[in-house]
């Protein structure tokens, strides 16, 4: 591909995190974020700050730090707030959450303390299970909208922010189909004034940041930056975009095995995941409703891995289950089980089993940071609408319409790279590595 000179502004100044939802993804983001700054720990699971990307020739071994060399924010000048539905500060909800020890959040607790969530929009016909104090009044979304906008504009003057990025790691909302609300922007904010029920309170949010220039990710698996309505709002506006729902856990695991069986056309007949987790989280999709929007985003993976239609001697009878349990015995701390059944030559069977003993919050907030940075540097670059090259941290990646989500975990970080060094003007690597020999002279 032709080189061509991306300008990226320089990430000056503060940039500022906006967090909807202050539960157990985001303190354990919040806390893990000051104790790295403050030198207790490396950053582990974080491509920005750990990973580094080949440059040049594989002989050049030019294998830099990605953040030395991609205009990245410092993560010193990252300030954040959000907003939730109790009043509890940052140190309160994180004690709840029961992530980290009691020495770990006593490490940072002067930091933790300091966040206090702002009142939220919120209504609990979305989340079933979910009720609390601190939340906005107003008549009809558009007002709440105005609300959130002034805390928004407040928090910038307040901390002096040149940037914002607005992540939702608040709960996963109940399933709804895109309906003619969601399909254009016009339908989109008639239906914000006259309170309309298919626009969920997350959309709200979605529709203030983007409205307002700054980046929106979605951590969470329902109908949210995705409606049409905000994708051709986000496209207008030149703003990135991006979700959904957080690739932890199981499905993590999922796309990690699964392209390694269709490599080797080994065939699966069936893969059975359950899990129990007991925290908020586990509560909430407890609900039908919530759970339908997050059994999509898990039943989606494989179909799009192993591609039954073109295989489907080894994928087309495939009989896929996804179960989580709420026990609340086990707070944040998560097992998953799962059993997968395959079949290789002459078509014997064998079986895999994966016991998963991992912290759901410990996976997810290396995200989170990671994609603020991401999101940011996509700001800076203009790149606008969908950023499909941060599938990596994705479920559900969203994607243009004539394409199908790139599920593939290995795919997905050549991708991310690749766009990496297409933004700073490195060749793309395809991995031919032809190159190295003399095979045609
Ligand atoms: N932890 C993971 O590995 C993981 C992976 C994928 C997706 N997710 C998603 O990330 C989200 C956060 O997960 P969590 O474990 O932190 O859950 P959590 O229940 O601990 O935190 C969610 C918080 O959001 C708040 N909230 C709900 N609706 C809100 C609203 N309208 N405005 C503001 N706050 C609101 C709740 O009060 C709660 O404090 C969930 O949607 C979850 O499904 C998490």
């Amino acid at each position: 591909m032709e080189k061509k000179k991306i300008i990226i502004q320089e990430p000056k100044g503060k940039l500022g995190v906006l967090i909807p939802g202050m539960g157990a993804v985001t303190t354990t983001f919040l806390a893990g974020l000051e104790a790295i700054r403050r030198g207790l720990y490396p950053a582990f699971g974080s491509l920005t700050q750990m990973g580094h990307i080949r440059l040049g020739r594989r002989d050049e071994n030019r294998q830099p730090l990605i953040k030395d060399v991609i205009p990245l924010q410092d993560i010193d000048d990252i300030v954040c707030c959000g907003w939730d539905i109790f009043p509890d500060d940052c140190y309160q909800a994180a004690q709840r959450a029961g992530v980290l020890t009691h020495e770990q959040l006593e490490s940072v607790k002067d930091y933790l303390s300091s966040i206090k969530p702002m009142p939220a929009v919120f209504d609990s016909r979305y989340v079933k299970k979910l009720d609390g104090p601190h939340v906005k009044s107003g008549r009809t979304w558009w007002d709440k909208y105005l609300m959130l906008e002034e805390d928004i504009k407040k928090f910038k003057e307040e901390h002096s922010i040149d940037r914002m990025v607005m992540i939702w790691c608040g709960s996963t909302e109940a399933y709804l189909d895109p309906a003619g609300v969601h399909h254009t922007l016009e339908a989109f904010e008639k239906g914000l004034q006259t309170g309309d029920n298919a626009i969920s309170p997350s959309m709200v949010y979605a529709y203030t940041a983007i409205k307002n220039g700054i980046a929106f990710i979605n951590g969470a698996p329902h109908l949210c930056n995705d409606a049409p309505a905000l994708v051709q709002l986000a496209g207008e506006k030149g703003v990135p975009i991006g979700g959904k729902d957080f690739k932890t856990g199981q499905t993590l695991m999922k796309t990690i095995i699964a392209p390694g069986l269709k490599a080797r056309l080994l065939g699966t007949s069936g893969w059975f995941s359950t899990n129990i987790l007991g925290n908020r989280d586990g509560e909430v999709l407890d609900d039908p409703d919530s759970f339908k929007s997050k059994e999509v985003s898990k039943l989606s993976v494989l179909d799009t891995v192993l591609q039954p239609d073109l295989y489907p001697d080894l994928y087309g009878d495939l009989y896929h289950k996804v179960r989580i349990n709420y026990y609340p015995p086990r707070g944040d701390n998560k097992e998953g089980w799962d059993n997968i059944d395959i079949f290789g030559w002459m078509g014997r069977q064998m079986q895999i089993k994966i016991n998963f003993l991992c912290r759901d919050s410990i996976l997810a907030a290396p995200l989170v940071l990671d994609l603020a940075l991401f999101a940011d540097l996509a700001q800076r670059a203009n790149m606008g609408g969908i950023q499909e090259w941060l599938s990596f941290y994705f479920k559900s990646p969203i994607t243009a319409e004539s394409v199908y989500p790139e599920h593939d975990l290995f795919i997905q970080l050549t991708k991310l790279k690749n766009t990496l060094r297409y933004l700073i003007g490195e060749e793309l690597i395809t991995h031919l590595g032809i190159e190295y020999y003399n095979y045609f002279d």
